[in-house]
């Protein structure tokens, strides 16, 4: 294996905190290795020209590791490879472009911070000989093969304490809250959220809902005494029968957005009970901010292994939480598929038996 001098770091799809502990954990893992740096800006569109990326040295890096966002900026799109664009030197196909670039800038690997989107490119770029250690990203915590993606617990630990904020007002007014979080596919930060806000009903993508039983129990609470009550909805949730809530299509390289699903939701639970009801969305709130300890721990361990992996040319990999371990799995073995709630995992069954609704 030819010797690795310098390495390149992007970070795409949608932020999530902890984007920079793993490049400060890559730029100084790496700088400790004898190791060079560079920054690539706003996901694998930063290989299309040579003045997108900057050299990181440790200087650069330190203080961000408590900082949400990332320093490298990033791009939520579809996959462009096959796309024709224009550069600096005339019109290119994007993966043509990309590939020039790189081995222009004297690259001998890239880290690649991602979701499922990012993977999947980075599984193309691979097979087409570029030398990949991916780290997976995404505050939904749907990446197959990892326990935790680093942002998940940042983002229930806000959702939570939002749900605790909406109890007293609840609680006060004798009304439903409904609360809209993320999750387009997967149900995990509902959930999760959920069970820790002490929520009533918890709506997830997984468990088509019917309203009736959703409205059911909330009615049973206030026969107990218990006037008000606390509905977490994941964006992706929709009813039986029915389909997800977009407030845009899928066009171009923009994939569909989400939401309206928290409003239809409080909107029907005011007609089935007749009490107040109001709904929050929690939206991007959920993807800013500082990490969390865990979370900054969990990317400074993902960026040391990618390093490692780097150094060992483990590439087409994926660093991967398996606890108490980080670990590496092949890009192929988890590109395209989705980590789901399963309707058996215990949390599931524990609030079901606790007599939290999830509408079925
Ligand atoms: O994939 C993470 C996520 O936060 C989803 O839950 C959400 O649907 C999406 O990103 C929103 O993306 P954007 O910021 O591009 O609207």
């Amino acid at each position: 294996m030819p010797p690795i001098r310098r390495i390149g770091v992007l970070t795409g799809g949608g932020d999530a905190p902890g984007l920079n502990a793993v490049i400060r954990a890559v730029v100084k893992a790496a700088a400790n290795g004898g190791i060079e740096t560079v920054g690539i800006e706003d996901s694998f569109d930063g290989l299309l020209e040579m003045d997108r990326s900057r050299v990181l040295t440790p200087r650069d890096v330190t203080g961000i590791l408590r900082l949400g966002g990332t320093i490298l900026g990033t791009l939520n799109t579809g996959n462009p490879l096959t796309s024709e664009i224009q550069t600096s030197d005339g019109p290119r196909r994007y993966a043509d472009r990309v590939l020039e670039i790189y081995r222009r800038l004297e690259l001998d690997a890239l880290v690649a911070i991602g979701g499922d989107g990012t993977l999947a490119i980075s599984h193309e770029f691979c097979q087409m000989g570029m030398p990949i250690v991916c780290v997976p990203k995404t505050i939904d915590n749907d990446i197959v093969g990892t326990t935790n993606c680093f942002g998940f617990d940042t983002a229930v630990a806000f959702a939570t304490d939002a749900i605790d904020r909406l109890h007293t007002t609840a609680e006060a007014h004798k009304r439903i809250l409904v609360v809209e979080v993320m999750g387009r596919y997967a149900g995990w930060i509902a959930l999760y959220a959920g069970v820790a806000g002490g929520a009533d009903a918890i709506l997830i993508p997984e468990i088509p809902f019917d309203i009736a039983l959703v409205a059911q129990r909330l009615r049973d609470r206030d026969k107990w005494g218990a006037k008000f009550s606390i509905v977490v909805v994941a964006e992706g949730a929709y009813p039986m029968g029915g389909t997800m809530s977009l407030v845009e299509a899928a066009h171009g390289r923009t994939a569909e957005r989400l939401g309206g699903i928290g409003a239809q939701v409080c909107e029907a639970l005011h007609g089935e009970t007749g009490k107040e009801t109001r709904s929050v969305v929690l939206g991007h709130l959920q993807r800013g901010g500082a990490p969390t300890s865990f979370d900054r721990v969990l990317a400074t361990r993902f960026g040391g292994k990618s390093v490692e992996l780097v150094q060992r040319g483990e590439f087409g990999t994926m660093v991967a939480f398996a606890p108490p371990d980080i670990i590496a799995r092949r890009i192929d073995d988890v590109v395209g598929k989705t980590k789901t709630v399963p309707m058996d995992f215990d949390l599931v069954m524990t609030a079901k038996s606790l007599g939290v609704t999830f509408g079925d």
